[in-house]
């Protein structure tokens, strides 16, 4: 098991294997002609299959404008973003086709208060025109996966903030892409839930071999959850170094105490303190 964290470039070594994200000269200002931001910084970065990389910085470095652009919530001012071999944008205009293979969940789980858990988790299928028996087999295979059969009818009220995040992922996996976008999906939650969500996160992972994205600025989220961190530094937003994670899987908190852990944790800590 090789520990040392290794400074690597963006394009990444996947033998016969495409990447599933491909960025290539990624940019992006926001604001006015008289005004401009500068936020992202010609980022080139390939993702393979089924692998989980998080996005490490400081608040203010670009994490929420690079993954929104790879979800297609938001248009690169420049450069070109490839989805399963699919070009993102083609004139100022999503592709849906690539669109269908991604799906996002925010730090905020954004169930309707009106709909059931079950309601919620079914609804981008309902808007899809999947009728309601495959809609109801769907979802209740999703709850099982996320581990909140029992909660179908319950209101999101009625769900603790890591269940509501559950529900989330869930209904993100509803109509079957095989990328999962996730900005600080956790931050919001208790430290204890917190820790617990990233070994489901973990888990989930494996037994769906989806490609995840995890945003955090959280170090040691980052170490324990990531085959890659993609560390970005700011002003204006660009990837600093990726660091190679090599802990075996699966993965249990206690891996947090290792001497391993704790030296990555500090080279990146040290890094970071001299990008911000
Ligand atoms: N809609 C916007 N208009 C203008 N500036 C923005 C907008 N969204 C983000 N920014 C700026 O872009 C930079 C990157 O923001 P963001 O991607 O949210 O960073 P992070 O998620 O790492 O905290 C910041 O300087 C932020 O202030
Ligand atoms: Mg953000």
């Amino acid at each position: 098991m090789s520990l040392a964290p290794s400074m690597s470039h963006s394009s990444l070594d996947l033998g016969e294997a495409k990447p599933i994200i491909k960025l290539t000269g990624v940019s992006k200002w926001y604001g006015t002609r008289d005004n401009p931001v500068h936020a992202l910084s010609e980022t080139d970065l390939d993702i393979a299959p089924g692998e989980l990389v998080v996005l490490l910085g400081p608040s203010g470095c670009g994490k929420t404008t690079l993954l929104r652009m790879i979800g297609g919530l938001l248009e690169p001012t420049q450069g070109r973003i490839d989805i399963s071999g699919l070009e993102l944008w083609n004139k100022g205009e999503r592709q849906g086709a690539a669109v269908a293979n991604l799906g996002m969940v925010f730090q905020d789980a954004h169930l309707f208060p009106w709909l059931t858990i079950e309601e919620n988790v079914a609804l981008p299928l309902k808007l899809r025109g999947v009728t309601k028996a495959e809609r109801m087999a769907r979802a209740q295979e999703l709850m099982n996966l996320v581990k909140i059969t029992g909660f179908e009818r319950r209101w999101p009220k009625e769900l603790s903030g890591g269940m509501r995040q559950r529900a989330a992922i869930a209904r993100a996996l509803s109509y079957g892409p095989n990328i999962l976008l996730m900005d600080e999906p956790f931050g919001a939650l208790d430290a204890m839930t917190r820790d617990s969500m990233n070994v489901e996160l973990q888990r989930i992972w494996q037994e769906t071999g989806k490609t995840i994205i995890v945003v955090t600025h959280s170090i040691s989220e980052a170490v324990f959850l990531a085959d890659r961190i993609v560390l970005l530094s700011p002003r204006p937003g660009r990837i600093d170094s990726i660091h190679r994670v090599d802990f075996p899987r699966p993965r249990g908190l206690d891996v947090q105490a290792s001497l391993e852990f704790q030296t990555l944790v500090k080279t990146l800590r040290r890094r970071l303190a001299e990008v911000e």
